[in-house]
């Protein structure tokens, strides 16, 4: 047994384990990854383009899954790649529809299992739609996705607008809180982490799933998967 292997596996070592693991080998492996993939910019599906880390994207699919998730509201379409492999999933599973808001128009993709809007996810006008479109639709379990904005003041707003679409048992999803984290994106703090931490503060309604949020170490958005437990 090598001498790294014997403290790995030492009292010392395993409750260093988590910050070495979480912490450094993190930080360092995903600024890289972002590097190289010029932060995911060039990534695709099925020929469109998506701009989520692709551990992210897997991930989505899976709580897409697990949480028998038929209606999805994603603020930040931008090229719409997201919202185009959300309803490519729904439509293998034969259900489900994706609502999804931006400032911008910038996506041409057209699916019938996607619905976009244009505004800001912030505005109480297109809050409304949303509210309106859950009624209509009457999903069993909705999934909200906050993609758009990424200052904290923005997030923060979203967070407390959009909380009430989630139901209990289910997620939001506020991703990109790696920019508090990595010195890459200093510029453009605070960002989403610190939105998440003052909306716990204030709202016990729900609570980090912490093993989602870090199921494959250089994800984009740690403590990003909130789950409504009450
Ligand atoms: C990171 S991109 C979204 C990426 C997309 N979800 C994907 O995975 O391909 C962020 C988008 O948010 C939009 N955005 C910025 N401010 C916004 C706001 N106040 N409301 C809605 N969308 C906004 C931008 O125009 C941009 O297209």
């Amino acid at each position: 047994m090598s001498a790294l292997t014997r403290f790995a596996q030492s009292s010392l070592g395993k409750r260093l384990r988590p910050w070495v693991e979480d912490g450094v080998i993190r930080q360092v492996a995903l600024t890289v990854l972002i590097k190289r993939t010029v932060n995911f910019d060039r990534v695709t599906w099925l020929g469109k383009p998506i701009w989520q880390n692709v551990t992210d994207a897997w991930l989505l699919q899976e709580s897409i899954i697990d949480g028998d998730i038929d209606y999805v509201v994603e603020c930040g379409t931008n090229r719409g790649g997201s919202a185009y492999y959300m309803a490519t999933i729904f439509d293998l599973l034969g259900r489900g529809k994706v609502l999804t808001i931006d400032v911008e128009t910038l996506s041409t993709i057209e699916h019938p299992r996607v619905e976009y809007l244009i505004g800001s996810s912030t505005d109480p006008a297109i809050v409304e739609v949303v509210r309106d479109r859950i009624e209509a639709n009457k999903p069993k379990h909705v999934l909200v996705i906050l993609d758009s904005d990424h200052s904290e003041r923005h997030v923060a707003r979203e967070m407390e607008l959009y909380a009430e679409f989630v139901n209990v048992g289910d997620y939001m999803h506020v991703q990109d809180g790696c920019i508090d984290q990595l010195w890459i994106f200093r510029r453009s703090r605070p960002g989403p982490l610190r939105a998440i931490e003052s909306f716990l503060r204030k709202d016990s309604r729900f609570a980090v799933d912490e093993e989602r949020s870090k199921r494959y170490l250089v994800g984009h958005s740690p403590k990003g998967w909130l789950r409504r437990v009450r």
